[in-house]
């Protein structure tokens, strides 16, 4: 595998490129593409064409808008000296980004997506060995426990639990932002996306391996993922502020929510599956009626952004936490005679953790609850009383994801480090391993 691509593995966010030499050409590939995906597409993508133009492709920029060829015009737009300016209503491009547009034009606007370099870049299948365990974001259990699902770098990886990798299911994603097995483990739901270009659904047929639908929309990544307790329908949330249902079984769309005015990074179902709670960016909890897409009210508005969900599995409880840091468990329901802006469905608050929280989960047992954060151990409380229970350390960087085992007796964890760590409920942990497959394995260690 090339630098590049391990950049891109492991980079995720923001590709990185080496910076070349001053007398080298301008390259589109490098130095103009990574541009407009980051600060044009939002306007000028099939989804959301301003004035004609798209900029998803060399040819269609060439190509330009209803005002003609955008070469000749986009170096105008970008210093002002046309208006409106670009990126609209945006940051303006910093002049020494303008002035690669303008050498890249001086030198005839070649178009070099298809140089032997540039393989790394337009590569959009998962690597065959990584070169490094890249940042894992997503991680689920098959409700019998038996199959652990990890997202990787345009693919998911279906392990046996505490054996062999299964197989390696590939899709357009470049990252796996949230994973959930249907309650009768028959489906395997992925989002993701390429950060800023796209968001997608993922279904797939868990015994059979094939994917059975693929729903790319919106231009920014989708998370949080849920299925509603009968498996009819899944949930989930983009950073184009809504929350959106499709059937589980047609993946086909049911309805797009936009009771958010934030990104919204997770949902989850109640019990009987009639509501759905969302969390965001805006700081709200929210409760939407799920046959009509109502929103209910909020279940409560913190003040800080919400970034993590997660339901007790037998009541109407949820917990939230984000960036105030502190974990917090409320019940859906609002005693009929109470005020609207009180705090009587608050049941606890835990402990502040050592940094904004990334991730909660409760055990199938619904005893305990588990922490991560962006940095410090992962704490496992009682869910009853509060009281801390355990600490899980040995990370290195952010816990993005924990997942208990069905079985309650276990918790993982994965994250930045790329490592999926599995813990019993007092902290020891069992075992750490690289769920993808690396050109150099570690040696997994056991504490
Ligand atoms: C927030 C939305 C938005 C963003 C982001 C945006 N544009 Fe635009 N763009 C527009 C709109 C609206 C127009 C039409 C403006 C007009 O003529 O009134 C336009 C027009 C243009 C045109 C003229 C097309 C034609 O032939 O009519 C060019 C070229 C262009 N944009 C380039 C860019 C580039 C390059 C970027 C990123 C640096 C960018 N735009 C980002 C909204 C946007």
């Amino acid at each position: 595998m090339t630098k590049q691509l391990a950049q891109l593995a492991l980079g995720g966010w923001c590709v990185s490129f080496a910076l070349q030499a001053a007398d080298a050409p301008v390259s589109y590939l490098k130095d103009i593409e990574p541009v407009l995906k980051k600060n044009c597409l939002g306007c000028h993508m099939p989804s959301n064409k301003q004035s004609g133009l798209l900029l998803t492709s060399y040819a269609d920029f060439q190509k330009g808008g209803t005002k003609g060829p955008a070469f000749t015009s986009v170096v105008g737009y970008l210093t002002g000296e046309r208006q409106p300016r670009m990126p609209f209503g945006g940051k303006p491009i910093a002049d020494e980004t303008v002035n690669l547009f303008k050498r890249w034009i001086a030198e005839g606007a070649k178009d070099d997506t298809s140089s032997v370099g540039a393989q790394a870049h337009v590569v959009a299948k998962p690597p065959a060995v990584y070169a490094a365990a890249p940042p894992v974001m997503a991680t689920a259990f098959s409700p019998d426990g038996k199959l652990f699902a990890v997202g990787g770098y345009r693919e998911i990886l279906l392990h046996e639990y505490g054996g062999k990798l299964l197989a390696r299911l590939a899709g357009e994603s470049m990252r796996i932002h949230s994973l959930a097995f249907s309650p009768d483990g028959k489906l395997l739901a992925a989002v993701g996306g390429d950060p800023a270009v796209s968001g997608e659904l993922q279904i797939w047929d868990v015994a059979a391996r094939k994917q059975t639908a693929s729903v790319v929309g919106s231009n920014d990544t989708f998370f949080g993922v849920s299925f509603s307790p009968d498996g009819s329908k899944i949930a989930f949330a983009g950073a184009d502020k809504s929350i959106r249902l499709y059937d589980a079984a047609s993946g086909k769309e049911i309805r797009k929510m936009d009771h958010h005015e934030e990104w919204v990074f997770a949902t989850v179902f109640g019990v009987d599956g009639k509501r759905l709670v969302s969390v965001g960016r805006d700081r709200a909890a929210k409760l939407t009626e799920v046959e009509t897409g109502r929103f209910i009210e909020n279940i409560n508005l913190l003040k800080e952004p919400l970034t993590a969900v997660a339901r007790h599995p037998k009541k109407d409880w949820i917990a939230i936490g984000g960036q105030e840091r502190i974990p917090y468990l409320y019940k859906m329901d609002r005693p009929r005679a109470m005020r609207i802006a009180d705090d009587s469905t608050l049941i606890r608050k835990f402990e502040k953790q050592d940094g904004p929280i990334l991730s909660l989960a409760i055990s199938p047992d619904g005893q305990h609850l588990a922490v991560s954060a962006e940095v410090g151990p992962v704490r496992i409380y009682n869910l009853e009383t509060g009281d801390l229970e355990a600490k899980c350390a040995g990370h290195e960087g952010a816990v993005y994801s924990l997942v208990f085992h069905p079985g309650s007796k276990e918790l993982l964890t994965a994250g930045f480090d790329g490592m999926v760590r599995s813990y019993d409920l007092g902290g020891k942990m069992l075992k750490a391993f690289a769920p993808v497959p690396l050109e150099k394995p570690i040696v997994a260690r056991n504490e």
